[in-house]
């Protein structure tokens, strides 16, 4: 495994790569990510994982500074699932100050995007500079991240970037607590508490494929009960599957994805429904 910290060293180490299947990250990485380096590995023959914690798409009072980096660790996780991790420096990505953006989709303003203003454009303006740094015949995304991978997708599609983007599953704890960096903030108490948002996208589900069609009185009651456990929820949102829209009653593909904090950790989640026709 090559760990290369240039881009002008990335390119050269990369010339005679024709099947590279690339997972950006952020570090700090766990089963989530090291399972999106396996689905790269059958999407690919030289598989890139790049990690860089990407100041742009953090807000003023976000969590950049303390956004735990642990490079080290990272890379022994690597061993044997990835063959180069990029590990750039802010200066690499943005030797000047970054002056041109990509314009997010509308629906970037929505959802996450609501409560974390600027964020999207951040995040599709460095994940647009590392594919055009790497140039990956794939791109591997997780569905953890669903807006984002839904924004990815639509910046590929509508910048005729030639990547295949792939999403990958979301990988669990064993009490069904999506994986991410953030769990560790959690103390014992929000931890077992933590939870709870999975198992309230669950009953959701479980509900609508019961018959339940009135997704704003679903949402309404779930922001509820997940405020009376404690949490402050940024939004618990049924939409459309394909466009992140309003989800209306004749749809089949449908997903719910909730954001909602526990102290001071703000976990998000999603879960896909497919309705019978
Ligand atoms: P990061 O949060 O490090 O996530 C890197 C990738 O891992 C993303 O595609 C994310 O969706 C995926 N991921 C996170 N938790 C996962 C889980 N439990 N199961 C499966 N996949 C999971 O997302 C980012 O970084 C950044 O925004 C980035 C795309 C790298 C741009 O800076």
């Amino acid at each position: 495994m090559l760990t290369i910290s240039t881009i002008v060293d990335l390119r050269a180490g990369l010339r005679s790569e024709t099947a590279i299947a690339f997972v950006p990250t952020m570090g700090n990485l766990h089963e989530g990510h090291l399972d999106l380096a396996r689905l790269a590995r059958e999407n690919g023959k030289c598989v890139v994982v790049s990690i860089f914690v990407n100041p742009l798409q953090f807000g003023p009072n976000e969590d950049f500074n303390i956004y735990p980096r642990t490079l080290e660790a990272d890379c022994e996780k690597l061993q044997g699932l990835a063959d180069v991790v990029f590990i750039p420096s802010v200066n690499e990505i943005y030797p000047e100050n970054q002056a041109v953006f990509v314009e997010p989709p509308p629906i970037s303003n929505e959802l996450d995007g609501a409560s974390r203003p600027g964020h999207f454009r951040g995040m599709a303006t460095v994940v647009l500079k590392l594919l055009s740094i790497v140039q990956p015949q794939v791109g591997v995304f997780g569905k953890k991240d669903f807006q984002q991978l839904h924004i990815i997708r639509q910046m590929v599609t509508q910048f005729n970037l030639p990547v295949r983007i792939v999403g990958g599953e979301t990988v669990r704890a064993a009490d069904g607590l999506a994986q991410s960096s953030r769990n560790q903030n959690l103390n014992a108490n929000e931890r077992s508490e933590a939870v709870y948002l999975y198992q309230t996208l669950q009953e959701m589900r479980q509900v609508i494929l019961q018959g339940e069609r009135d997704f704003e009185r679903l949402q309404q009651q779930a922001v509820e009960k997940l405020a009376s456990r404690g949490w402050q929820v940024d939004y618990v949102a049924v939409r459309n599957q394909t466009n992140l829209l309003q989800a209306s009653s004749g749809q089949h593909e449908l997903v719910v994805l909730a954001a909602a904090r526990l102290g001071n950790t703000r976990l998000i989640d999603n879960l896909e429904i497919s309705l019978p026709d």
